[in-house]
């Protein structure tokens, strides 16, 4: 598959302002900074289409982005950014909470990890809340560009051990950089929404 065309459809703090129900979504989560904002421009062939920094806790809000006419691709704050006050965390975990307990439409959430490191405890809490609800099982490791061949392998069992994943769930390593690994991923996608329309 090709994402041939994509915008940014909504944006939303809260479920009054998500958009229709109608269309399949995919999300995006993982900790801020993770690459998640870079690995939407790369699939969708945009250079900015979502907004990448430096910075963590860049996306702050839930990004409905419509590819194809056809679906929507989620990208949802991260967590784990330390310098927020709390009232900031209690409201980031009632926004993902209203989301992804909630969105009836909503097909899978794509975790993505950084390749470099052992997934952290909230990685781990993350993709344990994600398995209870169902919608679990596609790991993107991100950053792939910053390791060896050899590390790869071996940093990917090591994601594989350390989530719990697993037999038939998939790690796909992707370099927003090199631009490596977004077939994988497209592929993955199409799958997901072959099935749902059976
Ligand atoms: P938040 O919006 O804060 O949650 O972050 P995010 O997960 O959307 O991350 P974002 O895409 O903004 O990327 C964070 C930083 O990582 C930026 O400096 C990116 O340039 C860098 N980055 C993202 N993907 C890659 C990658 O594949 N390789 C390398 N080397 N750097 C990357
Ligand atoms: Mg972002």
């Amino acid at each position: 598959m090709k994402i041939n065309q994509s915008e940014l459809e909504c944006v939303a703090v809260k479920p009054a302002q998500y958009p229709e129900p109608d269309k399949y979504e995919i999300a995006f989560a993982g900790r801020s900074n993770v690459g998640k904002s870079s690995l939407l421009n790369l699939i969708t062939g945009r250079k900015a289409l979502a907004r990448v920094s430096g910075n963590p806790g860049k996306t702050r809000t839930i990004n409905f982005y419509l590819c194809n006419g056809e679906f929507r691709i989620v990208d949802l704050p991260g967590y784990g950014y330390a310098k927020i006050s709390r009232s900031e965390s209690e409201k980031w975990g009632e926004m993902m909470e209203n989301y992804l307990e909630h969105r009836d439409n909503l097909l899978k959430v794509i975790q993505l990890v950084d390749i470099r490191h052992k997934p952290s405890a909230q990685d781990v809490q993350m993709y344990d809340y994600l398995k209870y609800f169902g919608l679990s099982g596609v790991v993107v490791a991100t950053k792939a560009d910053k390791v060896s061949a050899n590390e790869k392998q071996k940093n990917i069992k090591l994601i594989r051990e350390t989530l719990g994943m697993d037999k038939t769930d998939i790690v796909i390593p992707v370099s927003a950089l090199k631009k490596t690994g977004h077939d994988k991923l497209l592929e993955t996608i199409e799958e997901l929404l072959a099935n749902a329309e059976n």
